[in-house]
């Protein structure tokens, strides 16, 4: 493939979404969708903009950690999560609107398997679009968004009790007082 169509191609798909013709990319969705907040390298912004790389991974090991992360996509997030210490009381946008079914599976089966995410996302099954399909039918609030991240925060946590920021568990905790399992 010749340089100059890759850039056209990647160019298209961050104008226009991925063309029904066109696979989509995760990485341009990132790119388009994420980055701007979360950060090419998925760090965030410490204080304002969690960081992603590590909690997709677990995350997507775990049935409901799953239906949380799509969840957040298309519906977004508003609410309070502390991550390592860092309390976050943000809101993110939903993307319901703007990505195809096909468009989120590729984007987090990209997300899964890149940086630290790797780690526990790789051999988590790849997302479906029948999966995003039927988590896009309860069409959420941000807030009930939150509410399924400290649910998962629980069983997590519950699977690895005292072990906060290693193994299973995904590096932040629900606000403190909000009951066991932190
Ligand atoms: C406009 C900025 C913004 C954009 C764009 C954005 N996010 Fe977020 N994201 C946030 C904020 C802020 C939070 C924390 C929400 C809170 O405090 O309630 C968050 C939280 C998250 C979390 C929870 C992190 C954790 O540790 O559980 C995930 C996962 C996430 N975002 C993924 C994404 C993905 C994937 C995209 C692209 C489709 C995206 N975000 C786009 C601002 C953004």
């Amino acid at each position: 493939m010749k340089r100059g169509f890759v850039v056209v191609l990647l160019s298209s798909l961050t104008l226009l979404g991925a063309a029904p013709a066109l696979a989509a990319d995760g990485a341009a969705l990132y790119q388009t969708y994420c980055a701007s907040c979360h950060q090419a390298d998925g760090q965030g912004i410490p204080g304002t903009y969690p960081f992603i790389d590590g909690p997709i991974g677990r995350l997507s090991t775990l049935p409901e950690g799953r239906e949380f992360l799509v969840a957040s996509v298309l519906f977004g997030l508003k609410g309070q999560m502390v991550q390592r210490g860092v309390t976050y009381d943000g809101v993110m946008p939903g993307f319901a609107a703007a990505m195809s079914d096909e468009e989120v599976v590729a984007l987090l089966n990209w997300l899964k398997t890149q940086w630290k995410n790797a780690n526990f996302g790789a051999s988590a099954p790849d997302y479906t679009p029948e999966e995003v399909a039927r988590v896009r039918a309860l069409s959420l609030k941000p807030e009930e968004v939150m509410a399924k991240l400290q649910a998962v925060e629980q069983i997590l946590h519950a699977n690895n009790p005292g072990g906060h920021g290693q193994g299973n568990c995904p590096d932040h905790a629900p606000p403190a007082g909000r009951g066991p399992g932190r």
